[in-house]
């Protein structure tokens, strides 16, 4: 169903690697919604061909970048201004890689210059986005910038490892970098706490399938699926949350207010019975 929130709105999207991607849905969305784009990914992502799809479907233009590189973030944002004919209304950070978490390092045996990349693309790319539209003044008043986080950001899933790390510098640089261009320029800058979600960043981490599962169990309204996250960022990227600034959004089902659930008190039961028995 479209509104056309999005009517007249120009943006940059991130992150859309295959059709189970949150950013894929996004697009999807943010297209259906009237809004026009520019999607972009890793140069090496790019290769597996699948992002040309979405773009025919969206008629959005691809423009490669490694968002760990300042220089490919400029030809990007200047890109994309030069392509949708003026600044942007809203972009979209959906980015993470952990080399350890890809190579199943446990938190006691990290390799430290992995441990650098995964701040580097997962985290400081985000810095360095924002950096890149400042300098170029790249956005309208009353643009809306968010990127995807994860709960691990405040509390421990230990297979997670350093991406735990880049998740609450993610959260922190939202606030900070919100504030900066709140004052600059009426930009909003939130993160979206996502529920696990079945992607490919997603089931690459150890004992996915289990946690999962649990925080499926343990939320009231279950999982978010991928496609209700796209409808919370087309949510933010419109008038209609202008004052929502410097956040760290639960879009979780309501798993991070629970303690324990009775499915959760079930499962666990059950598990006991048979031991015992
Ligand atoms: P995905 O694997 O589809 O997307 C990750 C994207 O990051 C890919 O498109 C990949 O090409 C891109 N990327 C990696 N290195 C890059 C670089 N150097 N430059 C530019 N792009 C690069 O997986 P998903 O789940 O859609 O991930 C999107 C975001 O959502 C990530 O930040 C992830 O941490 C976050 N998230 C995912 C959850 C999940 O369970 N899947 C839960 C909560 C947050």
């Amino acid at each position: 169903m479209s509104n056309n929130l999005l009517a007249g709105k120009v943006g940059i999207i991130s992150g859309a690697l295959d059709e189970k991607s949150i950013a894929w849905k996004v697009a999807q969305r943010a297209h259906a919604q009237g809004a026009r784009f520019v999607l972009t990914n890793a140069p090496i992502a790019m290769r597996m061909g699948e992002i040309k799809k979405l773009s025919a479907e969206c008629d959005a233009p691809i423009i490669p970048a490694d968002a760990t590189s300042v220089e490919e973030l400029e030809a990007l944002f200047s890109g994309a201004q030069e392509h949708l004919g003026g600044k942007l209304d809203f972009v979209l950070h959906s980015i993470g890689m952990s080399p350890n978490v890809r190579k199943k390092k446990d938190y006691g045996n990290l390799d430290y210059k992995f441990f650098q990349q995964t701040i580097d693309v997962s985290a400081m790319s985000f810095h360095k986005m924002m950096h890149v539209a400042e300098k170029q003044d790249a956005l309208n008043e009353w643009a809306s910038i968010v990127a995807l986080s994860y709960i691990a950001a405040q509390r421990v899933f230990p297979d997670y490892t350093d991406m735990s790390q880049a998740k609450a510098m993610l959260e922190s640089i939202a606030r900070n970098y919100g504030h900066r261009l709140g004052v600059q320029k009426k930009v909003r800058v939130n993160t979206i706490s996502q529920s696990p979600t079945k992607t490919t960043a997603g089931t690459g981490v150890g004992g996915f399938d289990a946690f999962f599962d649990y925080a499926d169990k343990m939320s009231p309204l279950g999982n978010a699926p991928a496609e209700a996250c796209a409808d919370y960022c087309i949510s933010l990227f419109s008038d209609l949350t202008r004052y929502v600034t410097m956040q760290n959004l639960l879009h979780d089902g309501g798993f991070s207010s629970m303690g324990i659930s009775e499915h959760v008190v079930e499962a666990l039961t059950k598990m006991a019975e048979t031991q015992q028995a």
